[in-house]
């Protein structure tokens, strides 16, 4: 087919800049020349011309904000510069403490300009535009990397796909993608309509909407974006942070209508007050106000500590409230099998949002406030946190009320329900509880666990929805048969995953006990009890007197792991695990077991080569286990620079001494497959030394 011709080329060219110039009006301006009708006719113009001719569809084309086909999972994206958090300051005496810190540091005594403007309750983005063009976007994240967002950032109408004005080569924009209250309330409303849980605010609404492996459903959410400041910038400079928000806005974004530059902290406090009375008139959910140093060069001077720059600050408003009635305390069992109490409410608005649960979060937390069911309480709710119940109007009650009482068994599938030792929440222990299935499988398949390929997030939720796996060892049970009957699940794929579950039944015992997810066991810690009681029945019949003697476990953590094994539920699918093959393999070096497991050593004096943290991290991997002070059990004693009296202890005791050097050639030795001299270690020569010699 040919391409099209110099006039279908100019045409598509000209649809795209009207399309864009109108949606520009619309969706930033707020102010519309056209109708929807016209708009919808410029736009199916377009979307026939690059139909026929494929290479129309340039990355500026509006076409591309209905979505693009979904992606199997986000990219990782790192940002060019960190996204930076802000200091909160709760009141205005931390704001003037603010601005005392910032004048000290730069030895003024003038009053500062400030650029103030409302700090939006949404999901921070970036955006790139290369040569004027919106190329890639992505979410903050955890400031230094995000996730690649680009398709589902293009259906924000908001954000210009092509910057206007006079647009520099490169740049990148930030800000904030939110919900409009109003749009907020008709994605509810919709939810309700279709039978699905209702989102709990605007801010997870943007956010779960921005983060769709589907764009097409992003395209389907009304979100916003408005744009607050500049990450990389070729070309000229702005020289403050007004003047910056001036040529973002000349570039087509939409920024904040009531930012305001104003001298001195007392304004900063006045422009701080009257946001927070207009807080509720605002088309959009705001948590507090931004005061940012207005020069740049001094923002500059000012710098940055680890995670927030010491330019900026966010003035948190406080919370909203209100007053209702709890209805009922209902224990709600969450994926990690934490118990919290979770107050049902008569519904009541709160900051513009109705609310009818709120946590309360621990046994302790309703004893300390005194909360009974069937009180009146003061509700909170607090930008992105769950409404809380903050305390009971006493002088509400008329008797009825009663308090509310923790279950024995969970109500979900009737485990014991367990207070571990020193914690506040109460948990459910059982292996097979569904409100937590899915969390525990997910941890079982991960990576770092017992690493099946290809056992995702939604075969899951389809295994446990069907009913199909019920607990961890239920995995093993499954055939090709089943796996194929699934949805999105072809022959090719059930193989593999048959085969995957195969191969994952001989992982080796770190990696089994740290799937299990019993509390507080991760990777460190199931890698010591691995090493150190060597098979999965010292494990189950550990004491807590035995699990203390490894020093990588503390008293908190002995208890979790004898609570889990006194736990029959937990053992009987362990049991049926084995039944079905598993067989999780001893820590093996080259096929033998730890080569140091067993040995002791205590390091005096500092070493040259690595520093002490290092030295103690390599001879735990490889078994040993690391003392603070000589004893006749002390397998080594590793002597550095300076030594102190542990040398002499070691020889008086008699204990074998190395030296910097030789521990160095010991460790790079048992870092080998099976040195011969441990192949035959067994439990007779266990916490001796291996004969010297032999060793090196
Ligand atoms: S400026 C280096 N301005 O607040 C600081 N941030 O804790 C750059 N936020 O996740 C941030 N509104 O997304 C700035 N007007 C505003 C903002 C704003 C909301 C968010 C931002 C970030 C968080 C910082």
């Amino acid at each position: 087919m040919s391409g099209p011709t110099e006039e279908t080329l100019l045409r598509a060219e000209a649809l795209k800049a009207e399309i864009n110039r109108h949606n520009y009006l619309y969706h930033v301006l707020d102010a519309p020349e056209i109708s929807d009708a016209r708009f919808d006719e410029l736009f199916l113009e377009l979307q026939r011309l690059e139909e026929k001719y494929p290479s129309l569809r340039t990355p500026d084309s509006p076409t591309l904000r209905v979505g693009a086909p979904p992606l199997a999972e986000f990219v990782q994206a790192l940002h060019p510069s960190p996204m930076l958090g802000l200091e909160n300051a709760m009141s205005l005496e931390e704001l003037a403490d603010f601005d005392q810190r910032i004048k000290k540091f730069l030895g003024m005594e003038e009053d500062l300009v400030y650029s103030c403007e409302p700090k939006f309750d949404g999901l921070a983005v970036e955006l790139t535009y290369e040569g004027a063009t919106f190329v890639r976007g992505s979410t903050r994240g955890d400031g230094v990397t995000g996730e690649e967002v680009t398709a589902n950032l293009r259906t924000v109408r908001s954000i210009p796909l092509r910057l206007s004005g006079n647009p520099p080569p490169l740049v990148d924009v930030r800000g904030e993608v939110v919900m409009l209250t109003e749009d907020f309330r008709s994605l509810n409303a919709m939810q309700e309509d279709r039978g699905l849980p209702p989102f709990a605010n605007p801010r997870n609404a943007a956010a779960g909407s921005v983060r769709q492996l589907d764009s097409k459903i992003t395209a389907e959410r009304k979100l916003s974006f408005f744009a607050y400041g500049i990450g990389r910038l070729e070309g000229e400079t702005p020289s403050t942070q007004e003047e910056a928000m001036d040529i973002i806005s000349s570039w087509g974004f939409r920024i904040s209508e009531n930012r305001k530059t104003v001298k001195g902290i007392e304004a900063v406090a006045e422009f701080c007050n009257s946001i927070e009375r207009l807080r509720e008139k605002l088309p959009f959910e705001i948590d507090g106000c931004v005061i940012k140093v207005n020069d740049l060069a001094l923002q500059t001077r000012l710098g940055e500590k680890s995670r927030s720059p010491r330019w900026a600050i966010a003035y948190k408003f406080k919370p909203v409230q209100a007053v209702t009635r709890i209805l009922d305390i209902v224990p709600s069992v969450g994926r990690t099998g934490a118990i919290t109490p979770v107050a049902h409410l008569m519904p009541v608005q709160v900051g513009g949002v109705v609310v009818s649960r709120a946590t309360l979060h621990n046994m302790d937390e309703i004893e300390r406030k005194g909360v009974l069911i069937g009180d009146t309480v003061v509700l909170q709710r607090a930008g992105d946190v769950i409404p809380e119940v903050v305390r009971p109007l006493t002088e509400k009650r008329d008797g009825s009320e009663r308090p509310f009482v923790m279950p024995k068994a969970c109500p979900e599938c009737g485990s014991h329900v367990v207070r571990p030792e020193g914690e506040v929440v109460y948990r459910c222990e059982g292996l097979d509880c569904p409100a937590q299935i899915k969390g525990r499988l997910r941890n079982f398949v991960s990576r770092r666990a017992m690493d099946i390929d290809g056992f995702g997030v939604k075969l899951i939720e389809q295994l446990v929805e069907q009913k199909i796996v019920r607990d961890v060892a239920d995995i093993f049970k499954l055939d090709k048969e089943t796996l194929a009957s699934l949805e999105r699940m072809g022959q090719k794929s059930a193989e593999n995953l048959v085969n995957a579950i195969e191969e994952a039944k001989g992982r080796d015992l770190a990696r089994f006990l740290n799937a299990l997810g019993i509390r507080h066991v991760g990777e460190a810690t199931a890698h010591a009890l691995a090493t150190r009681l060597g098979t999965l029945e010292a494990i189950i019949g550990a004491t807590k007197e035995s699990l203390l003697d490894i020093e990588e476990i503390g008293p908190e953590v002995a208890s979790s792991i004898v609570e889990f094994f006194s736990d029959e539920k937990n053992v009987a699918s362990i049991r049926k695990m084995q039944s079905l093959g598993v067989n999780p393999a001893p820590l093996s070096y080259g096929g033998e077991a730890s080569p140091l497991a067993g040995m002791t050593f205590v390091l005096t004096g500092s070493l040259a080569r690595m520093t002490r943290e290092e030295a103690k991290e390599s001879l735990k991997r490889l078994g040993a286990k690391v003392s603070s002070s000589v004893s006749s059990k002390t397998s080594y004693v590793v002597v550095g620079e300076d030594p102190g009296s542990k040398a002499k202890a070691a020889r008086e005791l008699g204990v074998p001494i190395l030296s910097e050097e030789e521990f160095a050639s010991l460790l790079a030795g048992a870092k080998k497959p099976a040195p011969v001299a441990f192949a035959g270690s067994g439990a007779a020569n266990a916490g001796k030394p291996p004969a010297q010699g032999s060793l090196f």
